[in-house]
This record gives structure tokens, C-alpha cells and sequence, in this order.
């Protein structure tokens, strides 16, 4: 982190006055794999990251069920805002007691706006992760007391990371879909949803809300081996549906805001950061932006294909992607640094 966003945040938690300085009191995430810190170690899916490599460059090596090598942008993001532990996977045994006043993660790798995605995967549908949210509610009056717990339910960032999975893992691969919607309706059926998500948890409390942007899907080492085989670079038309999503989601974002009084929400670009990391991994340090460290670095990801056997690259922190699909937390680390610039505004 620059010099600069450390001196603007110490400012911030002095104003903020939280005893323990963290500029919020708790995070809640919500989403897909992107944010997943372990949920889905709970659920029956082949979509775990419970395994090694996972998770192999923490520092006990440990496989959380991050589909990382180690932290995600949401990670360090909560260090970057004074946090010294992680809200828990809400399915986790450590979900219970005084860990559940820093937050609670409620997302689930391969889930997404659209239930039928999660189905498809067998994960924890968005619908469902609300629900587990409203449990957590009052697990935390009991835990922290209900006007504590009211403080904490409004002062908290709520994190959504989602739809990447709608594309890659339903509307692309999946004729029903893709036969009778177009790109453009199938999006604002997702926008649809993320809307009346937001509605949802500003109607439980939430008033500061974070979303990411899609990322450039067409970019993603996976989207490169099984769609880009007479393209060279990244697979464009992804990228301009990815974009065609974004520009839906900064409007509904907007709107939102104008609806709803007392919400703060920004949608987090991670489209541009992790397009330029891959149009210029040397700038940024990194050296191959076209494959994953996992394995061959084309297809590999999840419990299937990326796994013991399939061995690493010998240095995670010059790729910008762990596996096919998700970035490693080399590439994380500038993710975040662009999460907490244009995040301010949600924490001031
Ligand atoms: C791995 O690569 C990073 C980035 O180039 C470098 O800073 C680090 O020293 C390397 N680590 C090892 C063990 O070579």
C-alpha cells in the first residue's frame, strides 16, 4: 500500500475512533469464489480449495478453502482497514461466539446473482446467503446484545463479489441460456437480482455497500484455452459483455443511491486493474499473465484439476493468476490497493 492511502487511512480510524482502530466494526461478504474464504469446505461441491497447493503461501501453509495460494483483494483489504483477524466462513465451526463481532462471510465459490448458477455447482445460492445472513443477525444480538449488535449490523462494510461465475460457469456453457437470452437480457436479469439484493440488506440494516465490477472474463486463463482458440490475446466478446455488465451495474448502483436514503454503495472497477495487470505484467512486476501457476496453468482450478498432483509454477508472486481462473494474491495485493482508493467514500 502507497505512503499516501497508509496516511489517509491512520487518519481516518483516528476519526473514526474505534477502540481497536479498525475503521469499520465488521465486514460481511457475499458472492462467489472470488470472496469465499471456506464455506464451501462445508458444502458437497467439487468446488473446494481445501487442498494444497491451496492456500500454499500462508505462512503455515494452510488450505483455508481460498481459491488463492494465499489472502484474496478482500483480505487485504480488511487489513488495509485496521482488522487484525478475518470475519469467519459463516458454515465454519469458528462462526460462534465473540468471532462473530468482526463480520461473518457468507460466500460460496461458483455461486453467483443467479441461483441456477450456485445449483448447477451444488453451492450456497445468493437467496440462501441472505438467509444464513439473517441467522447471523441473531446470533450476534445474542452474542454483542441487540443495540450493540444494531451498531455493528449498520456501521459494517458489506462486501458483494459475484457474477463472474453467471457467465463463465452458466450463460456460455449453458444452451438453455444462451439459446433464448441475449447477452444483454441475461445481464440485466442479473442487475435485476443485484438490486433487489442491495434492497434486501439495506431493508436488515446495511448502509454501506461494496460491490465488485465483473472482471475481464475473457482474460482469465480458462476463458483463453476453452473460448479463444482462433483468438490470440484475451477473448474479446467476453470482455465486451463484461463491460456491457459494468456499465448496468454503475447505473443501478446510482440509482440505488438515490433511492434508498442513508445507503453508501460504490461498485469496485476490477475490470481495468486486473486488464491492465495482464496487458502489462512487467510494469506491475509480474512476469506470465497468460497461464496460472496451477498445474499447466490453462484449465486447472478446484479439487478436479488443480491439486497436489498437479504441481506449481516455482514462484506464485510472478503470475498474476494461482489457477485458470482466479488471481494469485500477488495480483490480489494491487486489486486491494484499487479497492481501497475508490472505497473511501464507504468508510468515511
Ligand atoms: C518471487 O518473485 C517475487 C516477484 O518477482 C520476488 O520479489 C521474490 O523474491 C521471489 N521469491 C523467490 C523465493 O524467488
Amino acid at each position: 500500500m502507497g505512503a499516501f492511502l497508509a496516511y489517509i487511512l491512520v487518519v481516518a480510524a483516528a476519526l473514526c475512533g474505534y477502540a481497536n482502530s479498525q475503521l469499520v466494526p465488521a465486514i460481511m461478504t457475499f458472492g462467489d469464489s472470488t470472496v469465499d474464504v471456506g464455506n464451501n469446505d462445508y458444502v458437497q461441491t467439487v468446488f473446494k480449495a481445501n487442498h494444497p497447493p491451496y492456500g500454499q503461501d500462508f505462512s503455515n501453509r494452510e488450505p483455508t478453502g481460498r481459491f488463492c495460494n494465499g489472502k484474496l483483494a478482500t483480505d487485504i483489504t480488511a487489513e488495509n482497514l485496521g482488522f487484525t483477524t478475518y470475519a469467519p466462513a459463516y458454515l465454519s465451526p469458528q462462526a460462534s461466539g465473540k468471532n462473530l463481532l468482526v463480520g461473518a462471510n457468507f460466500a460460496s465459490a461458483g455461486s453467483g446473482y443467479d441461483d441456477n448458477t450456485a445449483a448447477l455447482s451444488h453451492v450456497i445460492p445468493l437467496s440462501q446467503q441472505l438467509q444464513y445472513f439473517k441467522e447471523y443477525q441473531s446470533k450476534l444480538a445474542s452474542v454483542a446484545g441487540s443495540e450493540k449488535a444494531s451498531s455493528i449490523i449498520k456501521d459494517a462494510l458489506y462486501l458483494i463479489g459475484a457474477g463472474n461465475s453467471d457467465f463463465l460457469q452458466n450463460y456460455y456453457i449453458n444452451p438453455f441460456l444462451n439459446k433464448h437470452y441475449t447477452v444483454d437480457q441475461y445481464s440485466s436479469y442479473l442487475i435485476s437480482i443485484f438490486s433487489n439484493f442491495v434492497k434486501s440488506l439495506y431493508g436488515l440494516g446495511a448502509r454501506r455497500i461494496g460491490a465488485t465490477s465483473l472482471a475481464p472474463t475473457g482474460c482469465l486463463p480458462l476463458a483463453r484455452t476453452i473460448f479463444g482458440q482462433h483468438e490470440r490475446g484475451c477473448v474479446s466478446s467476453f470482455n465486451t459483455d463484461a463491460q456491457q455488465f459494468n456499465k448496468k451495474i454503475n447505473a443501478a448502483a446510482s440509482q440505488l443511491q438515490n433511492q434508498l436514503p442513508g445507503l453508501k454503495i460504490v461498485i469496485f472497477d476490477i475490470f481495468k486493474p486486473i486488464y491492465d495487470l495482464v496487458a502489462n505484467p512487467k510494469k506491475y512486476g509480474f512476469v506470465e499473465a497468460t497461464k496460472g501457476c496451477c498445474g499447466t496453468g490453462t484449465v486447472e482450478t478446484t479439487f478436479v484439476l488443480c491439486n497436489q498432483k498437479s504441481g506449481t509454477c516455482s514462484n506464485a508472486s510472478e503470475y498474476v493468476f494461482w489457477d485458470s481462473v482466479h488471481p494469485s494474491q500477488a495480483a490480489n495485493q494491487v486489486l486491494a490497493d484499487s479497492l481501497i482508493i475508490s472505497g473511501i467514500s464507504l468508510i468515511g
